[in-house]
């Protein structure tokens, strides 16, 4: 072996150099650090306290320390390997933290330097006073209060003595200073925790809290070898041992291969260093003595969730998550805070729910499992996804009863369910027996005095089932571009026109004039009226009166027949294509104005129901007292509504679903939801009152609205949009073939003609044989 030795730092390191050792301050460590890792050089270091350590994948670092001074140096370690990341800290110290400790506890938290990967923290520091150590405390709460208004999010690190932690655990959390989103770490130095200081830390834990403890184990005695001698000694025989190792396993494989072989084969530098350092941490693990003495113990509180497992193991308990040693640096078998990690780290709750479909759908498959889905499981999984937690279900039967044999059909819409949350689940969430109900529930002022509730996950809105409004007979369809009293004036002004016709045809002096024949033609009244009638439908007469006077009138008749024949035909062109409906319910106050020939009923036990009933609006109470109180038969009301002599109230999905279980069955489209949708009404999960986790729970659901996957999987269960969805106004109204229902009228009308003809003609003919009967009767006068 070649060994080189320098007394300065300003040097420059060969390539062929294998490991070099260093016993350096801090910046000149990491400045031969850096040199030595351009080459793949393993280093080992001596450094200074509070310094940070050499990558472990690439050095190996002894600091300096004196005893009983090493917890700058430990924070700094647990900083370096990220086991906790602020960006702020608020510090608690008592006296057991010595005055020129604090300022090296600062700089361990605060430093910024590039060897680290975690940055800097922000740090408020808090003196805890000491003399109060006896009965009177109080100015311990006074300090801490002081903090009680920050928001939720802080980093806690309290450096005391053991005989405050119980008590500043205690303060804090009836500060509610403790909860799901601070992390409290407490340094007790004097003292190692047994079971009696367990005791007491555990009596303090509350559901929800991030509490980690690192505290003092190390020794003191006659046999605790440590210095900078025993370090370089223990080192350097570590590294020869490694050595060893190493040249004896590439001699081995370098007897059995050539020499091009083994240029080939044999370890990069990165690859001998890699192994070096392994074989010198297993070594130093096992054999190492130096300051061995001096360790301590990190250990973190398993909080989350034991209050809602029903198994014996809820209590709360210590957990080991890692040691700290001088020569290996913080070696950690999990996280330090394993609930921020990993939130309820896999835990199984049992959850209470029941079938209310869309929000929660409980099927029994064939095999006789019961499954569930709808949107509030949707939600819990993805909860539970990111809280880290399983679940099992316990299923109600209609919100009441376990789920026994004979539940119903899952098929059914739910009636039972009302909006006051039933007795058995507020018993079950309060009594901590379930972690959360899995049930949707109307947010109301009596609910909330007894669970609490997350933010809303749907709000819901009521609406109008009616029939759908029938298409009218269009038998008359012809007659519908005039109103009844348009076609009176215009029977009139035909009755009118024709004598006026013939008077002024009469008197006008013109015809006797120029000597025309005035017999036939326009010279009797009949002719003038059917002469006006036919010149209203176009169809000229045969006559054109010769005097300007009656020829005027017959011009100003040709220019109102124009104007009506073209209003009508306008007019019937557009009676043709939009389809003649009755006029439907779907507004409250629509049904309010036809309450003489409806009835109504609103689904009992709502929260609507209930709203108009404590209403004091006269509207409210009319719809109230005037609705149909027993239901007994939902298919006879379906019909009824289908009928139009009844409309029912409900949750706008509830009657969707209706709907279309009624266009399944008969595929008609006989119902028809209200346009207007009245009274929201807010839906939540059930949690306890005192669970303390409801917040990162409403966190989760803000969240998932945000995105809108809430509002995608109501969507999917909702029934999906078929023809009844549509309005009737709209369709058609591009593409309506005229057909014989639309011209029935008119064929009537020619019915009609061709009967009152044939009649005529009868009555023509037996006129005319009577009139020949008669004169063959008469006595003729005889005239020669
Ligand atoms: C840790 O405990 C040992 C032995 O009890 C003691 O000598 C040493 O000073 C303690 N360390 C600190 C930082 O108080
Ligand atoms: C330190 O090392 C010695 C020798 O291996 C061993 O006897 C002793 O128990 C060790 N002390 C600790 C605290 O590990
Ligand atoms: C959930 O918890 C388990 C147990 O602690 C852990 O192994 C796992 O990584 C965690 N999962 C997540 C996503 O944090
Ligand atoms: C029925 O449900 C049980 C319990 O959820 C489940 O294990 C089983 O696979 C299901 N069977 C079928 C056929 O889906
Ligand atoms: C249903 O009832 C039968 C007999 O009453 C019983 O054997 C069976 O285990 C029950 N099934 C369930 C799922 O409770
Ligand atoms: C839970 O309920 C209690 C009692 O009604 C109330 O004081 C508290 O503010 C509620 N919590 C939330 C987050 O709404
Ligand atoms: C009109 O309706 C017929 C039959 O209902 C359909 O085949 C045709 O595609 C429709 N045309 C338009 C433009 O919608």
């Amino acid at each position: 072996m070649n060994v080189v030795y320098y007394y300065w730092t300003s040097i420059t390191i060969r390539k062929e150099i294998s490991a070099i050792l260093t016993i350096a301050s801090c910046v000149d460590t990491w400045k031969l650090f850096k040199m030595a890792d351009v080459e793949n050089i393993l280093h080992m270091a001596i450094s200074e306290t509070d310094c940070p350590r050499l990558p472990a994948s690439q050095g190996f670092t002894i600091p300096t320390i004196v005893r009983g001074e090493e917890l700058p140096q430990i924070l700094l370690d647990l900083r370096s390997i990220k086991a906790y990341d602020w960006q702020s800290v608020v510090i608690l110290y008592d006296d057991s933290l010595g005055r020129d400790f604090v300022t090296r506890v600062l700089t361990s938290l605060t430093i910024d330097t590039k060897e680290l990967t975690a940055g800097g923290a922000a740090v408020s520091l808090i003196k805890l006073d000491k003399h109060n150590t006896g009965m009177d405390k109080t100015s311990i709460k006074n300090t801490l209060s002081t903090i009680a208004s920050r928001l939720s999010g802080t980093n806690f690190l309290v450096i005391v003595s053991m005989e405050l932690v119980t008590y500043v655990m205690e303060t804090a959390t009836a500060l509610r200073l403790v909860d799901t989103n601070n992390q409290w770490l407490y340094v007790i130095s004097n003292h190692k925790l047994n079971n009696k200081s367990v005791a007491g830390i555990l009596r303090n834990l509350k559901e929800g809290n991030n509490i980690a403890f690192l505290y003092n184990v190390s020794m003191s005695g006659v046999d605790c070898k440590e210095g900078m001698k025993c370090h370089i000694e223990e080192m350097l025989d570590a590294f020869s041992k490694a050595l060893d190792a190493a040249i004896l396993d590439e001699f081995e494989l370098a007897g059995q291969v050539s020499d091009e072989e083994w240029d080939a084969i044999r370890p990069t530098k990165l690859e001998r260093r890699i192994f070096l350092l392994d074989i010198m941490k297993d070594y130093l693990i096992k054999n190492s003595v130096c300051g061995n003495c001096t360790a301590w113990q990190i250990k973190a509180c398993d909080t989350w969730g034991k209050e809602f497992k029903t198994s014996s193991t809820s209590e709360f308990s210590l957990i080991q998550v890692g040691y700290w040693r001088l020569a290996n640096g913080p070696s950690m078998t999990d996280v330090l805070f394993p609930h921020v990690v990993h939130g309820f780290r896999g835990k199984s709750f049992p959850l209470i729910s029941f079938h209310n479909p869309p929000w929660q759908i409980i099927e029994r498959n064939k095999t006789g499992g019961v499954n569930w889905r709808g949107l509030v499981f949707d939600i819990i999984n993805e909860l539970a996804k990111s809280l880290n937690f399983t679940y099992t279900v316990i299923v109600l039967d209609n919100g009441t009863n376990v789920l026994g044999n004979n539940s119903n059909n899952s098929n059914e819409i739910s009636y039972g369910v009302t909006y006051t949350v039933p007795e058995r689940v507020i018993q079950m969430v309060q009594n901590k027996l379930v972690f959360l109900a899995a049930a949707a529930y109307t947010i109301t002022e009596q609910s909330k005095a007894m669970v609490n509730f997350t933010m809303p996950i749907s709000t819901q809105t009521y609406s109008i089932l009616a029939a759908r409004p029938k298409e009218l007979s269009r038998a008359l369809l012809f007659m519908s571009p005039f109103t009844y009293s348009t076609w009176l004036c215009l029977l009139l002004a035909i009755m009118m026109m024709g004598p006026i016709l013939y008077i002024v045809h009469k008197y006008s002096p013109v015809n006797e004039y120029n000597g025309i024949n005035v017999q036939g033609g326009l010279s009797s009244v009949y002719n003038c009226i059917w002469y006006i009638y036919g010149a209203l439908l176009q169809q000229g007469g045969l006559y054109l009166p010769f005097a300007d006077s009656a020829r005027i009138i017959v011009g100003a008749w040709w220019l109102v027949v124009l104007v009506l024949s073209t209003t009508y035909c306008g007019n019937l062109v557009a009676f043709l294509t939009f389809p003649n409906n009755d006029k439907p319910i779907t507004t409250l106050n629509d049904l309010l104005s036809r309450r003489h020939t409806v009835t109504w009923s609103i689904t009992p036990k709502t929260f609507f129901e209930y709203e108009i009933k404590v209403s004091n609006e006269p509207k409210y109470q009319i719809l109230y007292h005037g609705s149909m109180k027993d239901i007994k038969n939902l298919e006879e009301m379906i019909r009824n509504i289908e009928l139009g002599k009844h409309v029912h109230i409900d949750w706008k999905i509830r009657l969707q679903y209706m709907m279309k279980e009624q266009f399944l069955s008969k595929s008609t489209c006989d119902l028809s939801m209200g346009k207007q949708d009245f009274f929201e009404e807010r839906l939540g999960i059930i949690v306890a009152q005192d669970n303390p986790y409801l917040e990162r729970i409403n966190l989760e659901i803000k969240r998932l609205h945000q995105v809108g996957l809430i509002e995608k999987w109501l969507k999917d269960y909702l029934p999906k949009r078929d023809r009844c969805f549509k309005t009737k106004g709209s369709s058609g109204v591009n593409n309506h073939t005229v057909n014989l229902d639309d011209m029935q009228g008119c064929f009537f009308v020619l019915f009609f003609g061709c009967s009152i003809s044939v009649l005529l003609i009868c009555w023509e003919r037996l006129f005319y044989k009577y009139q020949k009967k008669r004169d063959r009767k008469a006595v003729q006068p005889f005239i020669s």
